[in-house]
């Protein structure tokens, strides 16, 4: 990333911009007015920070540069994915290609390919694997990631507070990862445990990966003495609803999820919260 303000910006660039508290890279499609957007999606509700230009995207070992010569090219791609993506029949369609690939048909093959996964709690000394995946799946900043890692989550028992949890490849990548711990370590006035950034990579997706990060995170908050926990969704994330609702999660009360929602509003969030809760054992 390049630092710079929105004024050394043009259309097509690519921006790093922090909305309320997440980072995103969004496309420049105006300069005046200043609009941005995702490159599938509309434009943005004002008010973002602009941090500086993205020069380059790295996945792993790849590394795509975005040279400004492009800007035309990202602009027009922005402008004809955003118009594909307003229609519902192109959303059906993209999420049939990718369920079908992500599906129990695929799962054995996945299954080989990828090995036998390390699903438990992550220790001070995987903080670099940690980085790695969050700088390619999340939207979390890495210093409160470290802090975290090193001051509350990494932590040996007893001190340990609030906790996270890696699935590991036999390379010792991380594919999947979540935690929890409460809102009030990012300044959000809600109380209790709450299920943070839980993704997992998409080639191990449908394979229980998820289930076994949750059921790891549970066990560890059940440890530490809380009486259940909490998780806050995407209404329309059908796949993550499913995985919470496995796992025994069931609405919270309609308090709560005003309360949340509210929260997340005054946060800069714009999309709608369904809130989880789940009873752990004593
Ligand atoms: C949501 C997510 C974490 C699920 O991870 P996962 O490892 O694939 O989940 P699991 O394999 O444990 O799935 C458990 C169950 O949830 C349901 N489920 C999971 N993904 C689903 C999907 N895409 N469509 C329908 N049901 C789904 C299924 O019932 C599944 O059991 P089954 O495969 O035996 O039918 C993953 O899709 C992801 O990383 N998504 C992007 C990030 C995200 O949305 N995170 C959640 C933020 S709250």
């Amino acid at each position: 990333m390049l630092r710079c303000g929105p004024g050394a910006l043009s259309r097509g660039d690519v921006a790093l911009m922090r909305q309320g508290r997440r980072l995103v890279a969004h496309v420049v499609v105006s300069t005046a007015p200043w609009e941005t957007a995702s490159l599938v999606g509309d434009v943005d509700p004002p008010g973002g920070v602009t941090l500086g230009r993205v020069v380059a995207v790295r996945r792993g070992a790849w590394v795509l540069p975005l040279p400004r010569p492009f800007r035309p090219a990202m602009w027009m791609t922005q402008q004809a994915l955003s118009a594909a993506w307003a229609r519902p029949e192109s959303r059906v369609v993209f999420r049939r290609v990718r369920d079908f690939f992500f599906s129990g048909w695929s799962r054995p093959l996945r299954r080989r390919l990828v090995g036998p996964l390390d699903v438990r709690l992550l220790r001070t000394d995987d903080l670099d694997a940690l980085l790695v995946f969050a700088g390619e799946r999340l939207v979390v900043s890495p210093g409160f990631l470290r802090r975290q890692l090193r001051e509350r989550w990494g932590l040996a028992e007893p001190e340990r507070r609030g906790a996270a949890a890696g699935a590991f490849d036999a390379q010792g990548r991380m594919q999947g990862f979540a935690w929890v711990d409460s809102y009030r370590q990012e300044a959000l006035p809600l109380d209790g445990f709450w299920v943070r950034s839980l993704v997992v990579a998409p080639g191990v997706r449908r394979m229980g990966v998820a289930t076994r990060l949750l059921g790891c995170l549970m066990a560890e908050a059940a440890r530490q003495g809380e009486p259940c926990v909490y998780a806050d969704i995407d209404d329309d994330n059908t796949a993550s609803l499913r995985t919470f609702g496995g796992l025994g999660f069931r609405p919270a009360s309609a308090e709560l999820t005003r309360r949340t929602n509210q929260a997340w509003d005054a946060a800069g969030r714009t999309k709608a919260l369904v809130v989880l809760e789940r009873g752990l054992p004593p």
